[in-house]
């Protein structure tokens, strides 16, 4: 078989089959494909698609490019939660833990944030001595005792899959629908969870710019996870505005807690919510209703934050944070964006507000940049808000770098209107395969 063949067939639109993507996989780990070849696939791939069967065979394929997680030890009620990635998204840190709380088994591998979008493992490492490595056994033992452990990805995971991101990062060959899922749900099928609840993100934050793109993607993602014999359900949710207020590490933890306390940001909480509903309705076969019900009440009594301190205790951190979370350390300097006109708060373009907080330090430009924890953004006034001249939209906080010199860019995110704009919607649609889905 040779390398040239395969390009050529994807160029002129034609389906692979197993053995030519078990070769190029091959050959992309033992490099004896060279790079320029599996670039010009990946290219003819965004022109040309897959189909769903040529996506569910490169899907496997990635899947066993490395070490798979064997969870079966921990019964069927074992449940994953995947965001497509976006800005304010703390929703693992409430959800786990709530999840947990309320007997479901969350055994999650979370990643780091990369460009404008944030990461559960960075956010988790702002907790003082919070260890995301764990050993296999240890992870295990932690979800069998405490009903979860998050940690991050481990090295060898779908290592044809971090090669692939790798090149279709530089090679502006990402947004291809057959591309991401097969990436993503490479990664989830790997990790062993027997249910998968995708939080798939639309808008100027998001991969996905439209709800109709979003759902392609969701259902195909959807169908591959099926196919390999696991319950998959997908919520399409806005990444048009950030979510919740906070924007960088030890300020998402805060809000975070916040959540958990019963008092956080309206959008979040609801968000976390539904995705926890939908995660309980599926691995426990429970109605989404009673779950949503038994939520609110481990929101209520405790139970929820109780499970987050057990999981940060667990996991080496000091807990204290989580109850007392004022502990954790302000940025050195704090910036206030004052509003330039009266009016409203028209539209906010997501990505260049996640650009802005990683010039202040709470993100990576590249893989080896270290994160200032205290470094980030509080939205005082979001999409739909009326504003008034001179009023304060947002403070911007960094111990790095000059938090003022973000100030442009943070503006430039912004458009403001004399009319109110549209209502926000937070869940475009859930395509779930719970019992009362
Ligand atoms: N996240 C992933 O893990 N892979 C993609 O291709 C896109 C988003």
């Amino acid at each position: 078989m040779r390398m040239t063949d395969i390009i050529e067939k994807k160029k002129r639109g034609l389906a692979h089959t197993r053995e030519e993507i078990d070769f190029l996989i091959a050959g992309l780990l033992d490099g004896s494909i060279p790079d320029y070849q599996v670039t010009a696939w990946l290219m003819a791939v965004c022109f040309r698609g897959m189909t769903d069967e040529e996506t569910a065979v490169l899907t496997d394929a990635m899947a066993h490019s490395g070490d798979t997680v064997d969870l079966s030890a921990l019964g069927d009620g074992t449940v994953d939660k995947h965001s497509t990635g976006g800005v304010g998204d703390k929703t693992t840190l409430v959800i786990a833990p709530l999840v947990a709380s309320l007997g479901g088994t969350v055994a999650k591998m979370s990643g780091r944030g990369l460009g404008f979008t944030g990461g559960t493992v960075d956010k988790l490492e702002s907790i003082p001595g919070f260890c995301t490595e764990l050993a296999r056994e240890r992870f295990l033992s932690q979800t069998r005792n405490i009903g979860v452990a998050v940690v991050g990805q481990s090295g060898n995971l779908t290592p044809a899959d971090k090669k692939l991101y790798a090149l279709r990062d530089v090679t502006a060959t990402v947004d291809s629908i057959p591309l991401i899922a097969s990436s993503i749900m490479s990664k989830k099928l790997a990790a062993g969870a027997r249910s998968i609840v995708l939080d798939v993100k639309v808008g100027s934050g998001a991969f996905m710019k439209d709800v109709e793109s979003a759902r392609l993607l969701a259902e195909k993602m959807a169908a591959i996870g099926r196919a390999s014999g696991r319950r998959v359900s997908a919520l399409l949710t806005n990444m048009d505005v950030p979510l919740g207020h906070a924007i960088g590490n030890a300020l998402e933890v805060a809000e975070a807690i916040s959540v958990l306390d019963g008092n956080g940001p309206r959008d979040l909480t609801e968000l976390c919510l539904a995705l926890a509903s939908e995660m309980l309705s599926l691995s426990l076969g429970i109605s989404r209703e009673t779950a949503r019900a038994r939520c609110l009440r481990a929101l209520a009594d405790g139970s929820a934050k109780h499970t987050l301190v057990k999981l940060v205790s667990a996991q080496g951190g000091d807990a204290s944070y989580i109850v007392n979370p004022s502990k954790f350390p302000r940025a050195t300097a704090v910036h206030t964006v004052t509003c330039p006109c009266d009016g409203y708060l028209a539209r906010m373009y997501t990505d260049r507000i996640g650009i802005t907080a990683a010039m202040l330090g709470a993100g990576r430009q590249k893989k080896t940049d270290v994160i200032d924890m205290t470094a980030g953004i509080v939205l005082l006034k979001k999409t739909g808000d009326r504003v008034v001249r001179g009023e304060a939209l947002a403070t911007l906080h960094s111990s790095a770098v000059a938090p003022d010199t973000a100030e442009n860019t943070f503006l430039s995110a912004l458009d403001f209107s004399h009319e109110a704009p549209a209502p926000q919607t937070l869940i475009y649609d859930i395509l779930s395969d719970a019992a009362d889905g």
